[in-house]
């Protein structure tokens, strides 16, 4: 990020404007442009599936679901969630609202049976627990079922530091860390998109796989 798009994303972040996002009034706890971002890959690479672990209100969910929707996908939104209290209680032809730990094997077998053939291009969005330990739990899960060309972005790599909420510890940024030194050569960081709009919840945190 650039001094300036840092010193907007902290202000951004830190007076919590991100806390506030809706989408069609359903609050969303994301950067209004990884949104804008997200809209775009949906659309440039032709998206048909998409994963998000951590639903919380279900605006991002509901935001997707609208989005493949109008392009027509085959596809849903599958949207994972260990607190099912929390979500919003509305439905949508096209979100699957699951309800447990995103990185247990038994849900990530569930996922996997869910993505029909032929299934075409998935987006995977890590933003459950953003812990180190349990976000590479989710990068050694959902990569695996990933295919070369499919997009992934890991949220809030921004905290511990990087550059917001320095006291949080080890969290999205060091587990990344730790699987492209476990990986090489698997994801390819997409510097292009992550930079595009001066300002992001992700950095080092958008990759498409080899
Ligand atoms: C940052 S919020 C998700 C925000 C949402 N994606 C959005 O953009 O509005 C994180 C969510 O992850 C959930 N969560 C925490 N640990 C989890 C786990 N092990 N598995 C699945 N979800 C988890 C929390 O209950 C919370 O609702």
């Amino acid at each position: 990020m650039s001094s300036a798009g840092e010193a907007y994303f902290k202000w951004y972040y830190d007076t919590g404007v991100w806390k506030g996002v809706q989408y069609r009034g359903v609050r969303t706890l994301k950067s209004v442009a990884d949104m804008w971002s997200y809209q775009e890959i949906i659309h440039d690479l032709d998206v048909q599936w998409i994963i998000e672990t951590g639903t919380r209100h279900g605006g991002s969910a509901l935001y997707f679901a609208d989005l493949l929707t109008l392009r027509g996908a085959r596809g849903k939104v599958v949207s994972i969630d260990v607190d099912a209290e929390s979500n919003w209680v509305g439905e949508h032809p096209k979100i699957e609202f699951l309800y447990g730990d995103s990185a247990a094997p038994d849900m990530v077998r569930l996922v996997e049976s869910m993505l029909v053939e032929p299934r075409g291009r998935l987006f995977v969005i890590l933003d459950s627990d953003h812990s180190r330990d349990h976000v590479l739990r989710e990068l050694r899960a959902y990569v695996p079922l990933m295919r070369s060309g499919d997009y992934l972005v890991v949220e809030d790599t921004c905290i511990n530091g990087h550059p917001v909420r320095p006291e949080f510890g080890p969290g999205p940024w060091e587990a990344v860390d730790e699987f492209l030194a476990e990986c090489p050569g698997l994801l390819r960081h997409d510097v292009g998109r992550e930079a595009k709009f001066g300002f992001t919840c992700a950095p080092r945190g958008f990759f498409v796989k080899a």
